[in-house]
């Protein structure tokens, strides 16, 4: 029997004014996309917005339902989006926030379990990491390097070889 360790490093910062210009404007821009999410029931509402390889720009938003399992993240309806429009180009950095409207927006949250899986099957399709951005609508953000460090011990397609 050996003891495994699992590590990974990321990056805090006190506000979006820290950031460099590119990531500050995609984090801008994924709080301004908080406003046109589809959120009646929950009240949370989640904008997303990627930089793509190419320079090219996506959004996403959170996609609520009468039938509550049928709602869709933010950062999955922002994957189906840019791999419907731009199906041969990985993402390079997704921003998300949230605003929620009956509680506080001011510390970054982390995506659910199944957009971390989402996530990972984008960079082992394209082999590309995605930078991750999270922050609410104001104070710290956090800069993960890559989606796959959230989902340690994961199931890829490796596994189905
Ligand atoms: N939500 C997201 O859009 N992304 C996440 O990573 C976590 C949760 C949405 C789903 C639902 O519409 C609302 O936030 C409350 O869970």
């Amino acid at each position: 029997m050996s003891h495994k360790q699992y590590t990974f490093h990321f990056e805090e910062y006190d506000s979006v004014e820290e950031l460099a210009a590119g990531d500050a404007a995609l984090l801008k821009e994924a709080r301004e996309v908080t406003e046109i999410a589809y959120a009646p029931y929950s009240s949370f509402k989640v904008g997303a917005v990627a930089r793509l390889a190419n320079g090219e720009k996506v959004i996403g938003s959170n996609q609520e339902n009468a039938s509550y399992p049928v709602g869709i993240c933010a950062e999955r309806v922002l994957l189906s989006a840019a791999s419907a429009l731009h199906p041969a180009v990985p993402v390079d950095t997704i921003a998300i926030s949230y605003h929620n409207l009956h509680g506080s927006s001011d510390a970054p949250v982390s995506p659910c379990g199944l957009c971390r899986q989402s996530l990972l099957e984008h960079e082992t399709r394209f082999s590309h990491p995605v930078r991750i951005i999270l922050s609410g609508m104001e104070g710290k953000v956090l800069v993960i390097p890559a989606a796959s460090m959230l989902l340690p011990l994961s199931f890829t397609r490796e596994n189905m070889k």
